[in-house]
């Protein structure tokens, strides 16, 4: 019998709580929240109960730390007197932003912690969530986490440096795919098309072209010369974007997501 606790259940504390749900591995759903009215919505599409963080410390084995960074601190001080006095075994679970293992290790001491980033796309089922785990954690209890984290996308165990290339890509990346598909959109508004249906047509277009991409594994710029026939207007926009420095500009951006200093 697994109880899986969350504290903090926001955007991404809630979208990991509907993945174990979903995942059908756990037997109990602990949830806490600062305001609790949003736990109770949660509770009722996960069939989890409210608590407070102290209870989720005291009864949770995988305990989900889903608060912002700037919290830990004030967090550490409520919680820790329970974890202190806890007999059994439990894994700390955090998916907070810049805290490495060693950071956490510093904060929970030598116990078993996984480390997640999960992205936007998580909420619904579509995220790439990377996780790394220290040398307290067991391969059942790694494979029980894969388990209960799989329907929440794509879920792989990783390395931290992994983690930290891959951010740009996967956590800020949904920002950018989302900038990609307004401007997609502004442009088909501009030649007549209603807005509704641009941005309906052009976040279908760029699933879709995910989707093609994942299934053939083939390199994009197959799938781009595909589209592009003799003569035609796809070349003419790839021959834009070019001119524009749409390529340099994303990469950049990227880049920029490496090189921020927290
Ligand atoms: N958003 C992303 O794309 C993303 C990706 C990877 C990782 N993360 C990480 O995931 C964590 C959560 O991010 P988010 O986007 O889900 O933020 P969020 O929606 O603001 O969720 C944070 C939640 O924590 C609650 N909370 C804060 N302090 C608390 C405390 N002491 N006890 C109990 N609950 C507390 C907040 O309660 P209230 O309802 O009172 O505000 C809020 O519901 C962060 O550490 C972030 O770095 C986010």
């Amino acid at each position: 019998m697994k109880t899986i606790g969350f504290i903090g259940t926001g955007n991404m504390g809630g979208a990991l709580a509907k993945a174990a749900f979903r995942s059908h591995k756990a037997d109990a759903i602990l949830l806490a929240n600062r305001t609790r009215t949003k736990a109770e919505k949660l509770a009722e599409i996960v069939n989890g109960t409210v608590v407070d963080n102290k209870e989720v410390a005291r009864k949770a084995d995988y305990i989900f730390l889903g608060i912002e960074p700037q919290g830990v601190e004030e967090l550490l001080e409520e919680i820790m007197p329970v974890l202190d006095q806890r007999k059994d075994r439990y894994v700390i679970v955090s998916m907070m932003a810049g805290n490495p293992l060693a950071k956490l290790e510093k904060h929970f001491g030598k116990v078993p912690i996984i480390r997640i980033t999960p992205n936007m796309p998580t909420a619904v089922g579509s995220g790439v969530s990377l996780y790394v785990t220290n040398d307290q954690v067991t391969k059942e209890e790694n494979e029980y986490f894969y388990q209960l984290m799989e329907p929440s996308g794509l879920v792989e165990e990783s390395d931290e440096a992994t983690m930290a290339h891959a951010g740009g890509v996967k956590g800020c990346g949904p920002a950018f795919a989302a900038m990609f598909v307004e401007a997609l959109a502004d442009g088909a508004v501009a030649v007549g098309l209603p807005r509704e249906k641009a941005y309906r047509y052009a976040a279908q277009m760029l699933k879709g072209t995910a989707e093609m991409l994942l299934e053939t594994g083939e390199h994009p710029g197959v799938l781009k010369d595909s589209v592009c026939s003799p003569g035609g207007s796809t070349i003419q926009g790839v021959r834009m974007l070019e001119q524009s420095g749409f390529r340099a500009a994303v990469i950049n951006a990227v880049i920029a997501t490496f090189e921020k200093k927290f």
